[in-house]
């Protein structure tokens, strides 16, 4: 449950790279996007320009597949669809295990109160040329209990630092930690809040999944970690604390109709800055705690395909499970195209089973909690076609698709400001929702077996050949 021992393993590995000297000021961000455009290694920042030396940043931690295999313990020869299969299944048989709390950790290791709290000590990046700031919260863990329940949720949520004490929440509607901080606000109060910058992936991880509603990131992380995460409570807002956590700050956030700040700029996952500048909820900062030494967990969002994160592998994942939950027969994988970010491009394989099924399966996976969220295209392919192969997708959208039938247009969707194609009036009036389109490019189940054949060579006849005629490529014999 320790970030430290897992950089440990990535350098063992050959999958973490030290840097030098960087600055704060947009290098770290562009080093972040040039080091992951080359899929290069995790960087951990050290002697930070303008910062004393024990301060460090890490990014890139598990922003590809191998590292993320890595973290989840499973070998990183297995790549794609089928470590989307492991995860998906990994998940199906986890059952919650709730933290403990323990009295002290390394996090108590240095904790400074009200008048001597001062978030300026940190090595804060601006991330991205045109960021209205900069963030400290990008790869976070913000933790909030539900005031009615007092079940606790936990969410990846961007945080800019606005001065020595007050940070700035950006939390999309509908979120649960949005819908959670308006259950405190509707009654004139202040949400306690404490955000966590800097945990081993398996602790940060389910932060940014969508789980269903009342359902404990922290017992998800415990059933990962295959023991409970141990936590300790925060000593200004009572609330379950990651005792292994590198920065935590806690505090209050007050209803926006009260006090609320200018947040953004910032680029986001879409690759624009879409969501310009609003004024959004604060945190007033009433403690900061932090290991000696502490490693700041950065995941700025980059153009895609670029993505500090392999978030594209968890939910698809995700998105597979919860396809599965509900009873839907001949899902055989699920992919995110890295082209679309974080949402805008899911792809399924299914085994048809029924006339009607696949447009069920695009249906369910633009409404699964894994899928709902600024979705914008679902693709449905049939079992030959690898989802996680974008030409082989693309090939399948090309000639098994009949716009003029098989595309079907929702309107009306979750969706939120990020989202680009949303107008300046439509965002002014809260009116975030979008339209997905669900693009069915299987052969028509009615008619399949009359479709026309492929006109690729068998794999009986591809050997055959290979055997005989492998030496003309021998790359692609030796591999
Ligand atoms: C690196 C990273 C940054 C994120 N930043 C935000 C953010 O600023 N605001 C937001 O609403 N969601 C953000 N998300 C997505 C949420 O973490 C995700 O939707 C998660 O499910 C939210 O938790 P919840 O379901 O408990 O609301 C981010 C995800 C990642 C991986």
């Amino acid at each position: 449950m320790d970030l430290r021992p897992f950089i440990t393993y990535l350098e063992h590995l050959n999958e973490l790279r030290q840097v030098d000297e960087a600055d704060p000021d947009l290098e770290i961000g562009a080093i972040t996007e040039l080091s992951d455009e080359r899929n290069g290694p995790a960087l951990l920042f050290v002697h930070i320009k303008g910062y004393p030396p024990g301060y460090r940043i890490v990014t890139n931690l598990i922003a590809t597949p191998r590292r993320l295999a890595a973290a989840l313990g499973f070998p990183a020869a297995i790549l794609n669809v089928e470590l989307v299969r492991l995860i998906k299944d990994k998940f199906k048989e986890l059952k919650s295990v709730p933290p403990v709390y323990v009295t002290k950790g390394p996090i108590t290791e240095n904790v400074y109160r009200e008048g001597e709290v001062d978030l300026f000590k940190l090595p804060v990046p601006k991330w991205h040329e045109y960021d209205g700031g900069r963030y400290l919260g990008t790869g976070d863990m913000v933790i909030m209990k539900d005031p009615e329940a007092g079940w606790v949720n936990v969410g990846t949520y961007r945080v800019q630092l606005h001065d020595r004490n007050t940070v700035g929440l950006y939390v999309s509607p509908g979120k649960q930690g949005r819908i959670i901080s308006q259950k405190y606000w509707s009654k004139g109060k202040s949400c306690p809040v404490a955000v966590a910058f800097g945990a081993h992936p398996l602790v940060w991880l389910p932060s940014f999944l969508f789980s269903p509603w009342g359902v404990e990131e922290y017992g998800v992380a415990g059933a990962l970690l295959g023991e409970p995460l141990q936590v300790i409570r925060g000593e200004y807002t009572g609330l379950p604390i990651p005792a292994h956590a590198e920065i935590v700050i806690e505090g209050d956030c007050p209803p926006p109709e009260v006090e609320s700040r200018k947040e953004g700029p910032f680029g986001e996952w879409t690759g624009y800055y879409a969501s310009g500048t609003r004024n959004e909820p604060i945190i007033k900062v009433k403690r900061i705690m932090h290991r000696n030494d502490p490693i700041i967990m950065g995941a700025p969002p980059l153009k895609p395909p670029g993505s500090g994160v392999a978030t594209y592998v968890l939910r698809a994942s995700n998105i597979w499970s919860q396809l599965e939950q509900l009873g839907i027969p001949g899902i055989k994988g699920v992919w995110q195209m890295r082209a679309g970010g974080s949402h805008y491009l899911n792809v399924i394989a299914i085994e048809q089973k029924y006339a009607g099924h696949a447009k069920q399966v695009g249906m369910a996976a633009t409404s699964v909690p894994a899928g709902a969220f600024q979705s914008r295209f679902v693709i449905v392919v049939d079992e030959d076609i690898d989802p996680t192969n974008d030409e082989d997708v693309l090939w399948a959208l090309a000639t098994r698709c009949d716009p003029a039938t098989t595309i079907e247009i929702v309107a009306g969707c979750w969706s939120s400001a990020l989202d680009p194609t949303i107008s300046p009036e439509r965002k002014a009036k809260g009116d975030t929702t979008n339209s997905r389109a669900i693009m069915l490019a299987c052969r028509p189940y009615h008619w399949k077996k009359d479709f026309p054949k492929v006109n690729r060579a068998s794999d009986e006849l591809r050997n055959r050949v290979m055997n005989k005629w492998g030496y003309l490529w021998p790359a692609a014999n030796s591999g």
